[in-house]
Formats: structure tokens, C-alpha cells, sequence
């Protein structure tokens, strides 16, 4: 860590900045395989959420590997610092005052718990993709599967690069036998019991 920086305290709280939505900030944090269902389901939650009226982001592994993460591959060292800058930057976002969600593989548990620890306990709600990953395999979207079964891909999770699955997460959803609208409205049952929206 750098020597010689003091931390600055905002004048605008965050609860000040999501005050006007009616919002409790926090971090959705959806993990699980390639195909599992991330993307489509944190989308869908997004766009529920939009129309709601409330003020959300959305980050999510392939689009943010196209620029702040473009330096990085998929190692596990690789992967380490992705979450890592990840969580930061899904932090930053939660003090702006939004609801973020937040879709990447994110295999290692210690680096979910990373994350987890950057939030006030009840913020980070850990959302477990448990498509079993034959499912994940025979969707697969973007053929990756197949590559790395043909060996083109080396380090592919699920197939020769490990997956840890989450002992306790907030949410699991199983899209093999789950529809998009029943995955939605179990995020949004669970963010309303919780009283992080309305
Ligand atoms: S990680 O493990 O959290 O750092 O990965 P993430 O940033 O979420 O990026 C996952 C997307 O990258 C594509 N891709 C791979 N995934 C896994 N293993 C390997 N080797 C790999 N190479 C490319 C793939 O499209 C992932 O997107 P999703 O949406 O998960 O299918």
C-alpha cells in the first residue's frame, strides 16, 4: 500500500445519495459456471428493477474484462485480482448509492469473502447460480464448452479449472428448472424481506 494517503470522509452520505430512490444500497453478487445463468438472470433483475424506479448498475465479466480488466487472463492469479478490482469498484458504485449487481464466475471462495468483507453485514447478498453444470454444457452459449473439451481452451472452469461452491449463500437459483420470471421474483422477495427496497 502506498505511504502517505489519508482517507477523505464524503460530506454526502451514501444513505444521502440513495435516500431519494427509497433504496438501501448493496451488492447482488451473482457467481456460478459459464451458462449458468448470471447474465440473463442479473438482467432481468436489472431491468425489474429499472422499472421500479430504482437507481441500479450492472457489471458483468465479459464486458468489464473488455476494458478495466483487459490486462488480465484466466489464471488463478488472474482471477484473484479481477474480483478484487471487481469488489472495489462494485463498492464505489454502492456509494454512489445505487443497488449494484455484479456477474462473474468468481470461483474462489476466499475471493467472494473478500468481497463479502468490503460490506456492511446484510449489503452483500451472495446469489449462487446451482445450474448443474451438464446444463451449463449443453447450453453452451458461446461454444466455449466445446473448445475446452477440445483442449483449445486451457484453465476453462467446470471442465480443467476449479469451481467452489457456496456453502451459504443468501439466494441459489437452478435455471435448469427455474424460468427467468421465477428466478426474479425470488431476488426481488428476497431484497423486500430484507427491507433493501420496498
Ligand atoms: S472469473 O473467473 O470470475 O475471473 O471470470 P469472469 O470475469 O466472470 O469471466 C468469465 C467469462 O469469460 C469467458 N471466458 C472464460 N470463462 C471461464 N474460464 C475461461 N478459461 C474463460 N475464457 C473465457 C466466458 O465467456 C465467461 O463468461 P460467462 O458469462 O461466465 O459465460
Amino acid at each position: 500500500m502506498s505511504t502517505h494517503i489519508v482517507w477523505h470522509n464524503h460530506k454526502v452520505t451514501r444513505a444521502e445519495r440513495a435516500e431519494p430512490k427509497n433504496q438501501h444500497p448493496c451488492l447482488l453478487w451473482f457467481t456460478g459456471l459459464s451458462g449458468s445463468g448470471k447474465s440473463t438472470i442479473a438482467n432481468a433483475l436489472d431491468v425489474a428493477l429499472h422499472q421500479r424506479g430504482y437507481h441500479t448498475f450492472l457489471l458483468d465479466g465479459d464486458n468489464v474484462r473488455h476494458g478495466l480488466n483487459r490486462d488480465l487472463g484466466f489464471s488463478d492469479e488472474d482471477r484473484v485480482e479481477n474480483i478484487r478490482r471487481v469488489g472495489e469498484v462494485s463498492k464505489l458504485f454502492t456509494d454512489a448509492g445505487l443497488i449494484v449487481l455484479s456477474a462473474f464466475i468468481s470461483p474462489f471462495a476466499s475471493d467472494r469473502r473478500m468481497v463479502r468483507n468490503l460490506f456492511p453485514a446484510g449489503e452483500f447478498v451472495e446469489v449462487f447460480m446451482n445450474t448443474p453444470i451438464e446444463t451449463c454444457e449443453h447450453r453452451d452459449p458461446k461454444g466455449l464448452y466445446r473448445k475446452a473439451r477440445a483442449g483449445e481452451i486451457k484453465d476453462f472452469t467446470g471442465i480443467n479449472s476449479p469451481y467452489e461452491v457456496p456453502k451459504h449463500p443468501e439466494v441459489a437459483l437452478d435455471t435448469s428448472v427455474q424460468s427467468v420470471d421465477d428466478c426474479v421474483a425470488q431476488l426481488i422477495g428476497y431484497l423486500q424481506d430484507r427491507e433493501l427496497i420496498l
